[in-house]
């Protein structure tokens, strides 16, 4: 019989509504996802979109190479489709990097904690994770790249994430160069440098204007945050075209409906309507920040979408964690062995939802008093 290795690290998926649901007695309708860093409401571009008559036919496959999206991509970021590789999602992307770029017996290097996908596709490829402790919450968890420099020679990929998930903080602009200038000055040897940007439209600083100095630069976007089309599932990556060939030959062919690939590049065209709903939802952050250090839990500083909140003891996470889950909020936990154990991560859902969160809270609060 033939044996099977053992499994990766797998990714925990998140309970669904339904298991929610039925978990805490609740209609499923009601559930509201504070933990995946998505808006409450969809962007209204999907609706306008799925109202008109659908072209290409369903019948057929969807167009192969994705062009439309890669053309609205371009035009958005300033370079040329061809410097885009467009993926069913950032997590596509970050998989076709993986397979591209980082071989079996390899290593990638992250700081943590970041986004859990990384760890994910580096078991997945049969490589090595090399993780560097980010620097304290009072130092903005900003990366220690002294660490992570010092690990480059031999590595093959490195994970960035700014604006980092969970933290909500992103690295200063010197210190991702100093790392692309140590990765580069390897030359040909050196890793890939990947730069996860998923929540940049919330802090508007991107490495695509330098990628011409940096052949090992990889930007990771998605549309499922300010975009508010995680439904959708697409996300793209911008490189050199050496790069962006390699890729290419890793993707898998079709992952992407006919409808998703309408959807994203109508709503990556029109992007100003999602910039005007960015400025409320930053707004809006600063009024549940604001609330919640009003009740005494604050949260840490953030320029993204979502607000990370040391609760105390493990304990005390997890009872404010089940408080909320019985109304229907579920937040984003940490298991006691992450470095931000003690902790919740919420996301800025939008008036109405954050107003059921804060209620929420104040009522777990004003019992523990
Ligand atoms: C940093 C980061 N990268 C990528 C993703 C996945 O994005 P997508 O929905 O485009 O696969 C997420 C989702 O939470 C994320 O936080």
């Amino acid at each position: 019989m033939a044996t099977i290795a053992p499994a990766p690290q797998v990714y925990e998926w998140e309970p669904s509504n339904d298991t929610i649901a039925d978990r805490y007695g609740l209609d499923p309708r009601t559930v509201m996802r504070f933990d995946l860093n998505t808006p409450a409401e969809a962007n209204p571009i999907a609706a306008e979109v799925l109202a008109a008559p659908i072209w290409p036919s369903l019948s057929e496959y969807p167009d192969a190479d994705y062009a439309r999206i890669a053309d609205a991509a371009a035009a958005y970021n300033g370079v040329d489709p061809t410097e885009i590789l467009v993926g069913a999602g950032a997590d596509e992307v970050l998989d076709t990097i993986a397979k591209a770029f980082l071989p079996t017996g390899g290593r990638a290097i992250v700081p943590i904690p970041t986004y859990a996908m990384y760890a994910v596709h580096t078991s997945q490829r049969g490589a090595t994770l090399d993780a560097v402790l980010r620097r304290p919450a009072a130092e903005g968890f900003g990366t220690d790249v002294d660490q992570v420099i010092a690990r480059l020679p031999g590595a093959n990929v490195v994970w960035l994430c700014s604006p980092n998930n969970p933290t909500g903080t992103a690295d200063t602009r010197e210190d991702l160069l100093r790392t692309l200038d140590a990765a580069a000055d390897l030359g040909p040897d050196g890793p890939m440098v990947v730069v996860d940007e998923a929540y940049f439209e919330f802090a508007p600083a991107s490495l695509i204007p330098v990628r011409d100095r940096y052949p090992g630069l990889i930007v990771v976007r998605t549309v499922s945050k300010a975009f508010a089309l995680a439904g959708i599932r697409v996300g793209y990556a911008v490189a050199q075209r050496p790069t962006i060939a390699r890729l290419e030959s890793y993707r898998p062919p079709n992952s992407i409906t006919s409808l998703s690939a309408t959807i994203a590049a109508a709503a990556i065209t029109r992007a100003d309507e999602t910039h005007a709903r960015v400025r409320a939802t930053i707004t809006e952050r600063e009024r549940v920040a604001a609330a919640l250090a009003a009740v005494g839990l604050p949260a840490l500083p953030s320029i993204t979408n979502f607000l990370l909140i040391p609760v105390g003891e493990v304990a005390a996470a997890e009872d404010l964690t089940e408080a909320l889950l019985r109304s229907g909020i579920v937040p984003r936990t940490f298991g006691a062995a992450h470095p931000l154990a003690g902790h919740i991560r919420v996301t800025v859902r939008g008036q109405v939802q954050d107003d059921r969160l804060l209620e929420a809270v104040t009522a777990w609060k004003a019992n523990r008093a």
